[in-house]
């Protein structure tokens, strides 16, 4: 045999060896895959109490401890979390000293604060809604807030009434009217893939309870976290999301800011000088299937959420919140019903007032308040429920999912709008 021969024999074999590693580690991970698309099917036929993923725990829900409106909390303490001193946790116990309801991973907590007013020297009642930013714990709840200040480009405006007042107010001891957990925005558990949770700013608060339930619960879903934010400063929970990722194996933390500072060390304090984008969710994750949960600022949702449907994420695997009206996706509300662009006419029928419908407006709400008809709200986002009022006549259309569950015959004046001439009981 000669020298060209053999070269070409040991050739082939090391590529037929090359090829079966290759096929070997894809039956593996299609393997793998399939235990996890099967795991999913059990749990959607399992009775609650025997699900083999302990996080399923979260969905029992003791109803007996649900309360209705709202109930009264201590703060137990507080904890400042960031280096620019903005973002302060709350860590909240109930009044009456009985066990807390659980909930799901994602969703929030609305509270309603007495706020003195000092230009009308009055106390007004603010609603505003808080995620639960930790894992469900039988004695307390924490949320994790970020003092908004006023806009960069209108300093002269109030700075956000809410969010101050949690940081200048409230101390150990201080008490606050809370609504039990609720919001449609949580973990799905009937299946169980593998998980990218995406939080930029204050938006990783949800992120956090989700992260936190699944890794002390030991479920061996893939958890994959991309966390945004400018710099070292407005880092949250450092040290307790890398002390998870050295103990997790199914964890994968990806921390991303996008204007580092000089003290700022990659590699060590984040892992990507680069904000959370496409991009990089295409460089760092796997070709499989994976649940997307999405939290952030407008322009990170409205480039994240229709970049990866682009990508072939199927929508159905993909889940965001906003956390205020601003926020609203320009592509969500495409993805809805367009809005009217018939003239009509509201008719408010308390306050007796018949107006145009002008499209200007983004909600019922803001035309409400544009004519000076009194009506509450809170979160302006569809979540606490505040703004729901009777239709007696006519239809109207969201622009948005509600997050709070509205009554037959209500519509949430906030995310709303008409369809041709309607009646609103305000
Ligand atoms: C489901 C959900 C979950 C949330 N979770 C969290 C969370 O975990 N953590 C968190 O920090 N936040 C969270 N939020 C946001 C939170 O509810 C509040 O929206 C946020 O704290 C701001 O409320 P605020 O009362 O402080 O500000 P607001 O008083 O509502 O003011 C908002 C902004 O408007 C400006 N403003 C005031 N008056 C005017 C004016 N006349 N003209 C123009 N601008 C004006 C203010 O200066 C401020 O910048 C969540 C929201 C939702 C809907
Ligand atoms: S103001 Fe909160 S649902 Fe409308």
């Amino acid at each position: 045999m000669s020298t060209g021969t053999l070269a070409i024999i040991i050739f082939l074999v090391i590529l037929a060896q090359v090829a079966v590693v290759i096929l070997l580690g894809l039956y593996r991970r299609k393997q793998q895959y399939k235990t996890l698309t099967n795991q999913a099917s059990e749990v959607q036929t399992a009775p609650a109490t025997e699900l083999a993923d302990p996080i399923t725990s979260v969905e029992v829900v003791n109803s007996d401890q649900v309360w209705e409106g709202f109930k009264e909390f201590i703060v137990e303490r507080r904890e400042m979390e960031d280096n620019n001193q903005s973002i302060c946790s709350f860590y909240l116990v109930p009044a009456d000293g009985k066990p807390l309801p659980t909930f799901k991973p994602g969703q929030f907590l609305t509270f309603k604060l007495q706020i003195d007013d000092p230009i009308s020297n009055k106390t007004k009642s603010v609603v505003r809604c808080y995620s639960l930013s930790d894992a469900p714990r039988p004695n307390y709840y924490r949320v994790s807030i970020k003092r908004v200040p006023a806009p960069t480009d209108q300093p002269d405006v109030p700075a956000g009434v809410s969010s101050n007042f949690f940081h200048d107010h409230l101390q150990q001891g201080s008490l606050l009217q809370v609504k039990a957990p609720s919001g449609h925005f949580h973990l799905m558990e009937q299946e169980p893939l593998p998980i990218v949770l995406i939080g930029g700013g204050i938006g990783i608060t949800p992120m956090l309870s989700t992260l936190n339930t699944l890794l002390e619960n030991g479920s061996n879903r893939e958890v994959w976290l991309y966390y945004g934010i400018r710099n070292g400063d407005e880092h949250i929970m450092k040290q307790h999301l890398q002390a998870l990722d050295e103990a997790h194996n199914n964890f994968h933390l990806h921390i991303c800011y996008s204007a580092a500072k000089k003290n700022d060390m990659e590699g060590v304090d984040y892992q990507h000088s680069d904000r959370v984008g496409i991009p990089l969710l295409r460089a760092t994750l796997k070709m499989m299937r994976y649940q997307f949960y999405i939290c952030g600022p407008k322009p990170m949702m409205e480039s994240l959420v229709p970049g990866l449907e682009e990508w072939g994420v199927n929508s159905d695997d993909i889940y965001y919140e906003s956390f205020g009206p601003a926020a609203l996706i320009k592509h969500v509300k495409t993805k809805l019903q367009p809005v009217t662009s018939e003239p009509c006419t509201i008719s408010f029928s308390r306050s007796g007032k018949n107006i145009a419908w002008n499209p200007a407006f983004d909600s019922l709400l803001e035309l409400a308040e544009d004519n000076g008809i009194d009506v509450d709200s809170g979160c302006r986002a569809g979540s606490c429920g505040s703004c729901q009022t009777a239709v007696s006549a006519g239809e109207t259309e969201y622009n948005q999912q509600p997050d709070a569950d509205v009554e037959s015959g209500h519509c949430l004046l906030c995310i709303s709008t008409p369809i041709g001439n309607i009646t609103l009981e305000a």
